[in-house]
């Protein structure tokens, strides 16, 4: 199954505008300490943005559910309603508290595919496994321990374990994991926030990041898988629920199999685009920045199409009354 007459080659564009759209309102408000203000700019912009799309698109990872989420919500449609029916993945402001701090990798991000074909994660916990491209399927797994899967890793790159470097979220339900890690002789890399960026920083050799694991948010799982559908590697998930609400949430969405294992095109299947833009900087891409001249903003994005696995990167600059 594939877009109709390579439909998602126009969308490519037009999915970059979505996320400048939405870093650059963002960006207006990045160091000022108030998370909700910086990811209201974002979802706004990036609404106005998503309906002058010519989709007929459905919200399956959004802002949350209906009730508390009045725009971007799971289920909501947006575009003009022309041309073809997408599912849609998207943190309009990933690493809002980063945003907040004015500290590195806060994104905007996106991801469309056929309908049907993205996870419909409830926003709950996803225990998360994650590794670049050219190693042999299943190398890793969530069933292993860290520290086999640090060694398995060093013998398939060719390396010793202590050259093997995991980047973790600091959080405190990582404790055991992150001394599991250090105990075997290999390095962790802690990232405050925006796990997004910490999965597909496995992809890119200069974060020397070999492989990202432990717990984050599920729809942010579902878009990184999104982006290694792209880009390549493998990444594992598995939604955790510390109550019945939550496991309530899973079965609103359809998933019976709560201890279900997932692997990437589970995630994200059929033909995917993802993109991101940058509203701080950070390893992936530079963050929004104002032009020399003080008459608008620049950008940088990526966007990347799973069905050639081209991967663009896109430099925009934006001038502050000249947008339509
Ligand atoms: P927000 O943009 O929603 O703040 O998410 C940031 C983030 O760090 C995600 O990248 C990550 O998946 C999740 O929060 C981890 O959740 P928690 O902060 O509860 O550990």
């Amino acid at each position: 199954m594939s877009f109709e007459s390579n439909m998602d080659r126009l969308l490519v564009l037009d999915l970059v505008r979505v996320t400048e759209a939405a870093a650059v309102s963002a960006a207006k408000l990045v160091g000022r300490g108030d998370e909700k203000a910086a990811d209201a700019a974002a979802v706004d912009a990036m609404r106005a943005a998503l309906n002058k799309m010519d989709i007929q698109g459905r919200v399956v990872i959004g802002e949350g559910e209906r009730d508390e989420a009045p725009m971007l919500f799971i289920g909501e449609e947006v575009g003009t309603g022309e041309g073809p029916r997408v599912d849609i993945a998207l943190d309009p402001l990933e690493g809002t508290t980063i945003a907040a701090k004015a500290m590195q990798n806060s994104l905007a991000v996106i991801a469309i595919s056929e309908e049907d074909h993205l996870l419909n994660a409830p926003d709950v916990y996803m225990d998360k496994i994650a590794i670049g491209p050219g190693y042999a399927e299943g190398l890793v797994d969530l069933d292993k321990t860290p520290t086999e899967n640090i060694k398995a890793m060093a013998v398939a790159k060719g390396c010793s374990v202590s050259d093997i470097l995991v980047c973790v979220l600091d959080r405190p339900r990582h404790a055991k994991i992150i001394s599991e890690i250090r105990e075997c002789g290999a390095r962790v890399k802690l990232i405050g926030d925006g796990d997004v960026a910490g999965v597909i920083d496995t992809t890119n050799p200069e974060t020397s990041v070999d492989i990202y694991m432990g717990s984050g948010g599920a729809p942010e799982g579902v878009l990184a898988a999104a982006a290694l559908r792209c880009i390549g590697g493998q990444m594992q998930g598995r939604l955790t629920f510390r109550n019945d609400d939550e496991r309530g949430r899973a079965h609103k969405w359809g998933i019976e199999d709560l201890n279900r294992k997932y692997s990437t095109s589970e995630m994200a299947s059929g033909d995917v685009i993802f993109a991101a833009t940058g509203v701080t900087d950070g390893y992936l891409l530079r963050g929004v920045h104002q032009t020399p001249d003080g008459t608008g903003y620049s950008t940088e994005s990526v966007v990347m199409r799973s069905k050639t696995g081209t991967v663009r990167w896109v430099k925009g600059e934006h001038h502050r009354n000249r947008n339509d």
